[in-house]
């Protein structure tokens, strides 16, 4: 998959997604008639500088990088409009060279796990995305003493760890399953489902800083709260270390089976969601209260509040990022109004809305 045609996004400048060099036409200069050439000739400077930059790039990451990429593409909601930078790292050497590339440029970051958690705003975002490919997809096992530690690379699916552990016959981490999204994902928002949650299972996290440093938290170090962890605003995490004790296979087996059952009766299966759309508040359940104020089935566009449970919501087909949001003001409201109770969205919001 390649970015499409040539863009023009402001942080990027006038350059293609494909292979050759930046081409500047005429149709992406600026040409309001006030503009003098002086003006000009330093906006054609800057889009010749950006393009030389992703091409320099391009050098390093080849079609690891991507321009003007549609985060539809990526998101579980499948809504969501195109990031100017997208980087797809496969190393621990392609997070730093896209680091490095995004600090000399002045481009924001944002690390996209898996997708599953955010709302991506239809006007797409400013900087560069960097999103974790196959290879930061690894498990590595050791032990200590009766239990065992698992290094889970950062962009492993949560849900293929889980069972991986069930058929080797470790516990601690069959909750999560069905959840949607990257360990790395997982544990940013500190994910859990069925009485487990990552805090009760992490170990160690490591990964690098904004400015590209190693950076280790063991577990004492790691303050979890409710679906989130305090970490470093721009740290990357690479790894994920988890703890786990060992089981008898048959009877982890039961009990991955009688959760699926669980999550298969209670959740839309199927069409593209985020997971749950806000965070329980406390006492009670996002689901019920939407559910109590009459909400399943509605629908904003393509989007619908699931029929099955009231804190999904599911893309029926093309949904606009501006359909999720909208539903969400519409819950927010109307719960609000009938049991006034506020609820907090779960999904991040990114992009400007
Ligand atoms: N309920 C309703 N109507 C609904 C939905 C739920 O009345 O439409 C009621 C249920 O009958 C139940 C209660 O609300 O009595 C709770 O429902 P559920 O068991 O489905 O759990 P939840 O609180 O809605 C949480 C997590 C889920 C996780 C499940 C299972 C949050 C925000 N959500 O949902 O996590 O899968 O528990 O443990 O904490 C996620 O975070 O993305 C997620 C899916």
């Amino acid at each position: 998959m390649r970015g499409d045609g040539a863009v023009g996004t402001p942080g990027v400048g006038g350059v293609r997604a494909d292979e050759t060099p930046a081409i500047i036409t005429p149709v992406l200069l600026p040409t309001a008639p006030d503009r003098s050439q002086a003006s000009r000739d330093v906006r054609l400077a800057e889009m010749h500088a950006a393009g030389d930059a992703i091409d320099t790039l391009r050098l390093r990451l080849n079609d690891r990088v991507r321009v003007n990429e549609p985060l539809c593409r990526h998101t579980s909601l499948r809504v969501g409009g195109a990031a100017d930078v997208f980087v797809r790292a496969e190393s621990v050497d392609d997070v730093r060279i896209a680091l490095r590339h995004a600090a000399e440029e002045g481009l924001p970051v944002l690390v996209l796990g898996g997708g599953s958690n955010v709302l991506v705003s239809d006007r797409g975002i400013p900087g560069m995305v960097l999103s974790l490919g196959r290879g930061l997809d690894y498990v590595r096992r050791s032990t200590d003493g009766s239990e065992a530690l698992l290094a889970v690379g950062a962009g492993a699916r949560s849900g293929r760890v889980a069972r991986r552990t069930v058929a080797v016959g470790l516990s601690g981490f069959e909750f999560a399953e069905g959840i949607p999204g990257t360990i790395g994902g997982a544990l940013w928002m500190n994910a859990g489902a069925y009485g487990g949650d990552m805090a009760g299972v992490v170990d160690a996290v490591s990964g690098v800083t904004a400015e590209g440093l190693d950076g280790r938290f063991e577990r004492d170090a790691l303050q979890f709260g409710y679906r989130q962890v305090a970490l470093p605003a721009g740290f990357v995490v690479l790894e994920v270390t988890l703890r786990l004790r060992m089981m008898p296979v048959a009877a982890l087996r039961v009990r991955l089976a009688e959760l699926r059952q669980h999550r298969e009766q209670a959740q839309p299966q199927g069409s593209p969601s985020a997971g749950s759309m806000f965070k329980n508040p406390p006492g009670d359940h996002a689901g019920r209260l939407i559910d109590a104020a009459g909400l399943k089935g509605t629908r904003i566009g393509a989007m619908q509040i699931s029929e099955r449970h009231g804190n999904f919501f599911v893309n029926l087909g093309n949904a606009q990022a501006s359909d999720v949001k909208a539903l969400m003001d519409l819950a927010q409201r109307v719960v609000w109004e009938r049991f006034q109770i506020r609820l907090e969205p779960e999904v991040r919001l990114v992009g400007s809305w």
